[in-house]
Formats: C-alpha cells, structure tokens, sequence
C-alpha cells in the first residue's frame, strides 16, 4: 500500500495499492463528517464493486445510498447532473453528508461537480476504477461536466477528501480501456520524468503496474501543489491535448478514445516542433516507439488545416495567442505562447 498526501487548498491521502476497496471501511469513516453518504456509479461499475462497497460501508455504520447512470461520456451531461441533484435532495443529503464516485473519470468528473455545487458543497471521496481516473482524474480538484459547445466547459475545481485506488480494480479492464489510461501515462513521463518514459517505454508496463501510478500521481502532486488553479505549470499537464481535443472534436467524440487522441496529440505536435527547429530531432522517434510498444496510435487521417481549425478554440487559448505545451527533451515540459499565426504554420507547414 502506497498513501501520498496532497497539500492543496484541502490535504488529502491518495491510496494505492491491491485489495483497498476490501478496506474502505478503513479509510472513509475518519474523513467524513457524518455517517450518511451516496455512491455514484455508472451501470458497468457498480454491478462488480457497488453492493460490495455499499455492505462494507453499512457493516461499518454508514447509511448508504447509490445513484447509477448508464456509462459513457453521454452521462457527463446537465441531464444527469440534474437527476443526481434530485436523488441528493430527495435523499434529504445535507451539508455533513456526502458523495462517493466509484468508477471511471465520467464518474469522477460528474459526482464531484455535484459534489462542488450540491447545497453549495459538500464532501466527496473518489474511488476510481480505471487506469486513467487512477493516473490523472481522480487527483487533484478538476470537476465537470459537458454542453453542447464543448467538454469540460461547466465545472469547479473541488478536492475530494481522499482518493481510494485499487490497483484489482484495472484486472476488469477491458484492454481498450487500459491502453487509454496508458495515453496519459505516457504524458507523466514525457513532462516530467524520463524514468518514467523508459519505465513505460520498455513495454511491460502490467509488471509494474503499481510503481507506474504511484510514480504519475506523485507527479500530479507535485503539479497540483505549486498550480492547483492552473494559472501556470498545471498546464504542462495539458502536454498533447491541444491536439487530442482537436482530434476527439473531428472524430464527433466517436473515434479515438480520450487517452489515445492524447497519445496523438503529443506525437504530432512533438514531430511538428522538430521539424521547426524548436526541439532537438530524436524526440519524436523516442516517444513513437513509446507508443507503438503499448498499443497507442502516433497518427491520424485528419488533414492540418483541419486539425489546426478544430483546435483553435481550446480552454488552453488567451486572445490571440495560444499555450501550447513542448517538451524539449524527454522529462521536461515547456509552456509555450504563440500568436495563433504562427501555431497554424506549425501545424500546418513543413
Ligand atoms: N487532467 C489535467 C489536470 O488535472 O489539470
């Protein structure tokens, strides 16, 4: 068992490790205000770990209550979000009460949105079950849900009372899951640690599975604690996405995954700032054989200009320059501003 504590504007463990959802009665109890709270699952989740959790909980005292909504990126919506405030209210959840996000980074995003809004704020602990809610969602306050116009574009940054990872969780992972965790994985290494990169790069990663997310919410950590409103470095985890969005964006959502459009993102820009003399020229090979080796793709059959076009109205944009995230050497992420006019031509010339 690992615990890291986050020091953020609330301090908080991160618990990792095998057979931890076993032990929640454990955990739970002593950062919670009262004795009354509600899971909030999606319908592939909660059938292998709800009742489990929800008989721990009740065996220890607590009064427990489930909201389970079907799974998918769809369920991210107001729609769902208003439901769920319906079933805290009806469940008369008041200010000491509070929320469990059992699942993925769907879940985790939109129980703690309503956890950060619900009667102004309550409570909540994650317990995420996917590779890239244990890497990346779960740790470190983002919440949200989407609208028509975009992703992520209505949330709050709330930190959750603790974080419960259980390493078991990821064996019910369907591969394509896995290999999306593993898109952001990748990040950590690129941006901040080069033993990570050759760590992941070696392509056994399942062999060290643990060390892997103990190492990238270390790094979260890190981040989270000098930027928790990302106003300056917590942008470095943004590092491929400017171009994974644009990519999810012009696939309608259907097409690579989050994790794997992010994968992407990083290739192309990486080979893009090479070619413009910007970075050294050996990066981008590493990293595509980084990727190749756990299964991530390193292209995509979107034209620039396209690619350029749908990425221009990213959350990452100030005016009419853009930061764009650039790693000059493996292990180390710069944050670079750029009239938009001259990250067109990256993108689309050369
Ligand atoms: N997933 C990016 C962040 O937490 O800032």
């Amino acid at each position: 068992m690992n615990k890291i504590t986050v020091k953020a504007s609330q301090s908080y463990d991160v618990i990792i490790g095998s057979g931890i959802l076993q032990d929640a009665d454990r955990y739970i109890p002593d950062v919670l205000k009262s004795r009354r709270t509600v899971i909030v699952s999606d319908d592939n989740v909660y059938p292998l770990y709800g009742e489990k959790l929800k008989n721990t909980l009740t065996a220890a005292g607590f009064e427990v209550y489930e909201f389970v909504f079907p799974h998918g990126e769809q369920s991210k919506s107001h729609e769902t979000l208003l439901n769920l405030y319906g079933f805290l209210a009806a469940s008369n959840i008041t200010r000491s009460d509070s929320i469990i996000a059992l699942g993925g980074g769907v879940t985790g995003d939109l129980a703690g949105f309503a956890a950060a809004s619900f009667l102004r704020g309550i409570d909540y602990v994650q317990i995420p079950t996917s590779l890239l809610a244990q890497i990346d969602s779960s740790v470190g306050g983002k919440t949200a849900v989407d609208i028509p116009a975009g992703k992520n574009l209505v949330g709050a940054f709330k930190q959750p009372r603790l974080v419960l990872a259980d390493t078991d969780t990821l064996s019910t992972l369907p591969e394509a899951f896995f290999d999306d965790g593993m898109g952001e994985a990748v990040k950590y290494g690129m941006i901040w640690s080069e033993k990570l990169f050759e760590l992941i790069a070696a392509g056994n990663i399942k062999e060290h599975l643990e060390e892997m997310i103990v190492e990238c919410v270390d790094i979260k950590r890190e981040v989270v604690e000098t930027d928790e409103f990302d106003k300056g470095l917590r942008m470095i985890l943004n590092f491929g996405h400017t171009l994974g969005h644009s990519i999810e964006k012009t696939q309608n959502f259907c097409g690579l995954s989050h994790g794997k459009a992010v994968a992407a993102g990083m290739y192309l820009i990486t080979r893009a700032a090479e070619k413009h003399g910007i970075i050294a020229d050996n990066i981008s090979d590493r990293l595509k054989a980084c990727l190749d080796v756990n299964r991530l793709p390193s292209s995509v059959d979107i034209t620039p200009e396209t690619l350029f076009a749908n990425s221009v109205n990213d959350k990452k944009r100030f005016s009419d320059d853009i930061n764009i995230i650039i790693c000059k050497t493996i292990g180390k992420a710069d944050i670079v501003k750029m009239p938009v006019s001259e990250y067109r031509k990256l993108i689309t010339e050369g």
